[in-house]
């Protein structure tokens, strides 16, 4: 199988990963690619991602029987619609679909209409209209930007006053969400989803806020943990049955059904899980914890959603824990800047179960010099992970591969993983 995978982050570095342990690949191309993914298939960074007759066009001349879409960006851009039109298989939904996340209104609308179990919400679209609402909400409330915002487009506001501001500021590129503030723990949950049935993942933890204890502004996500140790037993059950049947419903019944992975970030509240948001992609950093524990082929299951199989394809799934943390650049997420070279010292095997810690590390926003020598291209730089039997040995060999990532102001957050510890 001939395989394209679309994206450059850390997710991809860690599918393409995956997709190299398959031996039903015959060859991966990366579009645009990262230095992580260069090592594994061909990168082909003059490939533009959002113009989807340019990748039509790429996947013909590679002859690929696959295309895997990693981003939102490309999925909101029409690219599956593309392909599938050209009749190249791909994992990832059309233009209609993808809309649940490109469009926050639009996807709070899906929920209320099909009774989706999320926080009570309404829709602004004026500077009146946004103080009208303030006026009547109690704090803190929670704004969010209608498009696109690579995990930024969200404020948790505790004053009128940074509501308002983010508010005028959100307004100037459409609507605007408000939404009550949900308290309790955050999880996200991947279904891999085709036209006749659906598979439910291992959930994951994302630690989105930029500082400890959850502190600070939301980032596209600091570190990962899967499964959750401290989601109760029932509970993903409880989330299948009363959001994840309920969505796929409607996804039915508004014809907007599709192969691929529907991501629902949840909040558990004392009063049961709710939808925070629905991504018709993998997640990133989840992915990075998430693939390793799946036994199953990558290339298999693809196939299998292909053709309406999901349902009975094999998927064992590894019973260790695995733990992410992201080295980010200096600034991140306000802004930071990029070109820092990059060093990664030796780690030691872990000494206390050197046959049980498996560490890898996932390259995001790095790239190359003419010199190849390793700098540093972005917010999240190296997803750094580890299974292990257990959510304390994982912790400690991820921490170990991070400390072993090496720039000028690379930082991270020291508490991935650390709810199990009763934090
Ligand atoms: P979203 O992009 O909608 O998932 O929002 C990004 C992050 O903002 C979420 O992962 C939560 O941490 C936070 N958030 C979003 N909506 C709410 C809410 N209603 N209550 C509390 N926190 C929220
Ligand atoms: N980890 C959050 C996201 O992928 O959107």
């Amino acid at each position: 199988m001939k395989v394209l995978l679309i994206g450059s982050g850390g997710r991809e570095h860690a599918i393409a990963w995956k997709i190299s342990r398959s031996n039903r690949l015959s060859g991966l191309y990366i579009a645009p690619g990262n230095p992580g993914t260069g090592q594994l298939g061909t990168n082909l960074p003059d490939i533009d991602v959002l113009d989807p007759a340019a990748v039509v066009e790429c996947c013909r001349k590679y002859r690929i029987n696959l295309a895997l879409v990693g981003p939102e960006a490309p999925l909101a851009a029409g690219v599956s619609d593309a392909l599938r039109e050209a009749g190249i298989p791909v994992i990832g939904p059309g233009s209609a679909a993808a809309r649940l996340e490109s469009s926050k209104t639009f996807s709070k609308q899906f929920m209320e209409r099909h009774h989706i179990p999320t926080a009570r919400a309404c829709t602004v679209h004026s500077g009146q209209e946004l103080d009208r609402e303030l006026a009547r909400r109690s704090l803190p409330t929670v704004l969010k930007m209608d498009g696109l915002a690579a995990g930024k487009g969200v404020l948790e506001a505790r004053t009128l006053d940074e509501a308002r501001e983010f508010g005028l500021h959100a307004l100037r590129s459409g609507s605007v969400v408000i939404e009550d503030f949900l308290t309790g723990y955050e999880v996200s949950v991947f279904v891999l989803l085709d036209r006749n049935g659906y598979r439910v993942l291992p959930a994951c933890a994302d630690y989105k806020k930029a500082g400890e204890r959850s502190t600070g502004p939301n980032t596209g996500g600091m570190g990962a943990v899967c499964p959750v140790p401290w989601l109760p037993d029932d509970m993903l059950a409880t989330i299948e049955e009363t959001i994840v049947q309920p969505s796929i419903r409607g996804l039915d019944s508004d014809e907007l059904r599709y192969t691929g992975v529907l991501y629902i970030g949840l909040m558990i509240t004392d009063d049961g899980p709710k939808v925070l948001e629905y991504n018709v992609r993998f997640g990133d950093p989840e992915t990075q914890v998430l693939l390793p524990l799946i036994r199953a082929d990558i290339l298999d299951l693809c196939d299998a959603m292909i053709n309406g199989r999901i349902r009975d394809a094999f998927l064992e799934i590894d019973d260790r824990v695995s733990v992410g943390v992201v080295v980010a650049s200096a600034g991140y997420p306000i802004d930071h800047r990029t070109g820092y070279p990059i060093q990664i010292h030796e780690t030691e095997a872990h000494p206390v179960t050197p046959d049980t810690i498996e560490q890898l590390l996932f390259h995001g926003g790095t790239r190359t010099d003419g010199d190849n020598h390793l700098l540093t291209d972005g917010g999240r730089c190296m997803t750094c992970v580890a299974r292990g039997r257990n959510i304390i040995e994982a912790r400690a060999a991820a921490y170990q591969v991070a400390e072993a990532v090496d720039f000028e102001g690379a930082w991270f957050r020291g508490d991935i993983g650390s709810r199990v510890f009763g934090e």
